[in-house]
């Protein structure tokens, strides 16, 4: 038994049911899934779900699925990554890495809302998912309805890396090209899901899936000790994990696992696609959306769904938005990878990049606790550190060679 009560709209604040919708018929807000928290804390304590197995599903009763859990591989419950190297370097005693780089099974923290998402498909009747993709969400959605035995339509911008399309496309799916950016891609999917009954994840079951990110803030805190960050830098693209990342501490706190929330949350984006960061850095309560241009193609949104929210979550935790240079992207990759041993896709290389420069500008404290949000693997962006790498010794197979070459 779940303990969803329905839809409820964030601006209007009118109910609805369990069901396949998105927006709000009365003021056009964004629906989110209600939960009977009084329920929830009778039944749910710390210690039952760290007795239960390491993955996503130990939060069950805080997910928006009413029955039984589903899909049988073990998403979630990635690594708390205490950052040594790097912590030192940037004279940060208290620094962790959240690692979805590893998540399963297409590592990213993507599967973690289609996971949610794809059981609720099937709580609804929907034989079809599909999905408007920057690259992981499309990975994501044809590894797991493959899993589900659900079929898959899945649109993607043209111009993609080729880790992203064909770790899409090897699970066989119907994969579309779509020339035009996310932006036009998303449009498209909506038009589409208008006269097709296909469930789009993130639109048509958008407020659904979007709960799924919420334990990756659920982990955070019990891989922790129970406590929430200071401080914590999240990639930002459509805006849903840094609201839902948000989310996941207020229900926290609410059901009395940990202390008063005090964590200050701080937005990163690529300078040739910041919409949200912008709106931060110029006081405005909305973005203006843009055309976006930069290498962190994952995170290449123009005209974010709930960038109006996460411009609110910043501003209200008392944090801040900053954004870096595709060269400063590269250099974030390289440093994680140089440090800690973690090779991340751009998104983290952004992430890492926005972390040092809001450390320097003094934003960002050094002594406090600060996680930072790595949520994607860098083998499936490897384009955008072409040329950057440096040529390579290649020699015969004599010592002589290798002398030569071994400083
Ligand atoms: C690796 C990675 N990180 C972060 C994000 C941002 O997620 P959101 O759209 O929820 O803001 C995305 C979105 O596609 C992503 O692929
Ligand atoms: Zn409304």
């Amino acid at each position: 038994m779940g303990f969803v009560k329905g839809l409820r709209c964030r601006e209007c604040g009118r109910e609805y049911k369990t069901e396949p919708k998105y927006v709000c018929e009365f003021c056009f807000g964004p629906l989110e899934v209600s939960y009977d928290y009084d329920g929830i804390k009778k039944s749910l304590t710390k210690e039952k779900i760290a007795s239960r197995p390491p993955d996503m599903f130990r939060y069950r009763e805080l997910l928006p699925i009413d029955g039984d859990i589903t899909i049988g591989l073990p998403v979630g419950y990635t690594p708390l990554v205490r950052a040594k190297n790097l912590g030192k370097a940037w004279g940060m005693d208290k620094l962790y890495l959240k690692n979805d780089a590893v998540n399963h099974p297409t590592l990213s923290f993507k599967d973690r809302v289609v996971a949610t998402a794809v059981m609720k498909a099937k709580e609804f009747g929907f034989d079809t998912i599909g999905c408007a993709s920057t690259g992981n969400l499309a990975n994501s959605v044809s590894a797991l309805s493959a899993h589900a035995g659900l079929k898959a339509i899945v649109l993607v911008p043209s111009d993609l890396e080729s880790g992203k399309i064909i770790g899409t496309q090897i699970y066989n799916p119907t994969l579309i090209k779509v020339f035009g950016s996310y932006d036009d891609v998303n449009r498209l999917c909506t038009e589409i899901a208008g006269r097709h009954k296909i469930a789009f994840v993130n639109i048509t079951l958008r407020p659904w899936y979007g709960d799924g990110s919420k334990t990756y803030g659920y982990e955070i805190v019990e891989q922790l000790g129970w406590r929430t960050p200071d401080q914590i830098v999240v990639p930002i693209a459509g805006s849903s994990l840094i609201t839902k990342i948000y989310k996941a501490f207020g229900e926290f706190e609410k059901l009395g696992f940990i202390d008063k929330i005090t964590t200050s949350v701080f937005g990163a984006q690529a300078t040739g696609c910041s919409p949200v960061t912008t709106a931060v850095k110029e006081g405005k309560k909305n973005f203006k959306p843009q055309k976006p241009h930069t290498i962190a193609k994952s995170i290449a949104i123009g005209n974010p769904a709930d960038g109006y929210y996460g411009i609110k979550v910043i501003n209200e935790s008392g944090g801040w938005g900053e954004d870096v240079s595709d060269d400063e992207v590269v250099k974030g990759m390289k440093i994680l990878a140089e440090h800690e041993g973690i090779f991340t896709e751009t998104a983290g290389g952004v992430v890492i990049s926005v972390a040092k420069k809001l450390l320097d500008q003094g934003r960002l404290k050094k002594d406090k606790l600060t996680v930072l949000c790595i949520t994607g693997n860098g083998f499936k962006t490897q384009e955008a550190l072409g040329g950057t790498m440096g040529e390579l010794p290649v020699i015969h197979p004599r010592l002589d060679e290798f002398e030569k070459v071994y400083k």
